[in-house]
């Protein structure tokens, strides 16, 4: 008996999709830390408990991981030899690093000069053939979804509803961690496939019945086992550039500095909505400005490092606590989907240039001294 962990597959096997023993492709995804925010509430002067779980700490440094490792043993069953995806970043660095790992091709498409460039960084270093559309990420969905009718590929974006399948167990991990479900769960929105996967992992943990869900039509299997006694309000927060559900329709030309939800035509609408309805849940946008401020304050005051869109999920919830729309006393979880050092360009572009001196000890020193008098 070994008590390595071994990734969200062999921890959840009975809750998911798979063969009871089949080959899987794992890189040790999942099992993120669950951290409360200390400074924040404190700031704030509100009685709320705020967790954020880091998705960014996963194998590619991104939520991602927990999807494609079930998409890529998937695939693998079914004999593929290539996987295809559109990508604002984060799903390309995943899909690439599970195809090198799995020994299949993989071909991503991303909008060219609007990916981070760590993820463009990831992406070539697995070997995946990179392919700059000159358009944006709802172009590349479009001509992924297009050439996979006729060409041996398997679409690994969230339309590939494998990829739900995985994410639901970061709402396993919350509820495990936390012994019962939040009662508000924020995240950030693009596709829209996390928001629906997590909802579909907190109903299946509840054992309810959710529409959001593709593949149970009502006779699923997880839901005889509950874990949890309630479900999350779901709270999905977009950038103000790119927030197709605040809108109630697609937007075609999405813009916002959070590139990995620069998306105006998400492929989860449909499920997304009936997620937030179901949970008794809402939409809301927040600004670029926002974004950014709470991306540095969870930096410099909680000392976690979230790639902008990451931060959406915590300057929503901002924005909802001010408004009076968060009940006093309440659990929230926000999920921190990416690591900052995904977009370090970003981050140094808002950040206080370092300082250049001599290498000499009296420069180091009268440093110290202005910054303690400070
Ligand atoms: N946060 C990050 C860091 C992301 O990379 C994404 C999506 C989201 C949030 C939104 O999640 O799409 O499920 O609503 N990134 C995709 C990609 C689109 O290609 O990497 P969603």
């Amino acid at each position: 008996m070994t008590s390595r962990y071994q990734g969200i597959i062999h921890r959840y096997r009975q809750r998911l999709p798979v063969a009871p023993d089949g080959p899987v492709v794992t890189l040790g995804e999942g099992d993120t830390p669950l951290i409360e925010l200390i400074h924040l509430p404190r700031r704030i002067g509100r009685d709320v408990r705020i967790f954020c779980k880091f998705e960014g700490l996963n194998p590619t440094g991104s939520f991602k991981d927990r999807g494609m490792t079930l998409a890529v043993t998937k695939a693998l069953e079914a004999e593929a030899r290539a996987i295809i995806c559109a990508s604002t970043g984060n799903t390309s660095a995943a899909a690439a690093a599970y195809a090198a790992r799995a020994g299949i091709a993989c071909f991503v498409l991303i909008p060219e000069g609007k990916i981070a460039l760590g993820k463009l960084s990831q992406a070539m270093m697995h070997g995946a053939a990179v392919i700059q559309i000159r358009g944006n990420f709802d172009d590349g969905m479009r001509l992924v979804q297009e050439v996979a009718q006729d060409l041996p590929v398997t679409i690994v974006n969230s339309v590939n509803p494998y990829r739900l399948q995985g994410q639901k167990t970061a709402s396993f991990e919350i509820i495990e961690a936390l012994g019962g479900a939040p009662d508000y769960h924020a995240l950030p929105v693009g596709n829209a496939g996390n928001i629906t996967a997590h909802w579909i992992g907190y109903s299946e943990a509840a054992g309810k019945m959710t529409k959001a869900c593709a593949l149970c039509a009502g006779d699923c299997a997880y839901l005889a086992a509950p874990f949890a006694d309630s479900r999350p309000v779901m709270l999905g927060y977009q950038a103000a550039g790119a927030a197709p559900f605040l809108r109630g329709a697609f937007v075609d030309h999405p813009d916002t500095v959070a590139t990995a939800i620069r998306i105006g035509h998400p492929v989860s609408w449909e499920q997304a909505w009936t997620a937030s309805k179901e949970s008794g849940g809402w939409f809301a946008e927040v600004t670029d400005a926002e974004i950014l401020e709470a991306q540095k304050l969870l930096a410099g005051t909680e000392g976690i490092f979230c790639e902008p869109a990451s931060a959406a999920s915590v300057a929503g919830l901002l924005k909802d606590l001010e408004r009076n729309t968060i009940r006093p006393g309440a659990t929230v979880v926000c999920t921190l989907t990416g690591h900052g050092l995904k977009d370090p360009d970003t981050a140094i572009a808002q950040s206080t240039p370092p300082v250049t001196v001599d290498a000499e000890r009296k420069a180091i020193e009268r440093i110290i001294r202005s910054h303690s008098e400070s």
